[in-house]
């Protein structure tokens, strides 16, 4: 008998947008470990070496080298043109200890015991396996050494502002779209037990927000998700493939996310699961 875990894990796990997206490339690089590692902060400490799986173009990554400087940070992905982005945007912010490589999260290139932290961000909620990639995470880490995660929870998406259903309806779609390819738009609420079940100790999760406070940062959200509806050709295809919407629909959205982001009493904020663990000393 075969293991279903390890099959699905042998499945391409794909990305419900794309790799080379507008939302990668725009929204990914305007995180910062400040912002979206700031429960793992408390964690570094100078000198410690540390893995950023699924690191993404690397602003996130950039962030946590300068806590764990004069310790070197490794980010991997298995995007190579976002593997690219992280290496410019390291050199364009002049940090020296952090290096990208291609790599994925199911059969990391690294031996047992080699880190003193891992880190990931809004990665394994892309995945068919998890609990296989927060098993390989556990491998590479030493022994005492710990873990961050967040991940996306949709079920706790706060919307309020004109037009807000077929917001909600645009966003139902999209969660549909993105478990008919790969991983679960749900997937932060499981973080605690998956964790655990990898072999990790003192699990420490809670819930968090990812904020869009001001007037600026919401209409540049929106345009975000916008383009992704209007342009994202790869999701258009598998959207419209799929019967969720047609092509005229979708851009009624895309013109639904733009005048939603642009009113002034419109708000929105996507819930997160953020969790912490440790490899047990032996
Ligand atoms: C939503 S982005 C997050 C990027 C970054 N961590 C951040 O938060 O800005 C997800 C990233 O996971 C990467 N990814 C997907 N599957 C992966 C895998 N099996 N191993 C490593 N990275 C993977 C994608 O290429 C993408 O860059």
């Amino acid at each position: 008998m075969s293991n279903p875990p390890n099959d699905r894990a042998q499945q391409k796990d794909e990305y419900a947008v794309s790799y080379d997206s507008l939302r990668t490339t725009e929204s990914h690089a305007s995180r910062t470990a400040e912002v979206n590692a700031a429960f793992f902060l408390p964690h570094l400490k100078s000198g410690m070496s540390l893995l950023d799986c699924g690191c993404g173009p690397g602003s996130i990554t950039v962030g946590l080298a300068a806590r764990a400087d004069p310790g070197q940070v490794t980010g991997v992905d298995v995007g190579e043109s976002v593997v690219e982005a992280a290496r410019r945007h390291a050199v364009e912010r002049g940090v020296t200890n952090v290096r990208f490589q291609v790599a994925s999260a199911y059969e990391l290139p690294f031996p047992d015991n080699s880190f003193d932290a891992v880190f990931t961000h809004n990665m394994p909620e892309h995945l068919q396996d998890p609990l296989k990639a927060f098993q390989e995470m556990h491998r590479v880490l030493k022994a005492g050494g710990v873990l961050g995660v967040r991940d996306i929870d949709g079920a706790g998406l706060l919307i309020s502002g004109p037009g807000e259903d077929q917001i909600r309806r645009a966003v139902e779609i999209m969660f549909k779209n993105w478990l008919n390819v790969s991983g679960t738009p749900y997937l932060g609420r499981q973080l605690r037990s998956l964790l655990r079940e990898a072999g990790f100790m003192r699990v420490f999760a809670q819930a968090s927000y990812d904020n869009y406070p001001t007037g600026e940062s919401l209409t540049r959200f929106m345009d975000i998700y916008a383009s992704t509806f209007e342009n994202e050709r790869t999701f258009i295809d598998r959207v419209t493939q799929s019967g969720l919407a047609d092509e005229g629909e979708l851009r009624e959205f895309a013109e639904a996310f733009r005048a939603f982001g642009r009113h002034p009493d419109s708000f929105l904020a996507n819930a997160h699961c953020e969790a912490v663990g440790w490899k047990e000393l032996v």
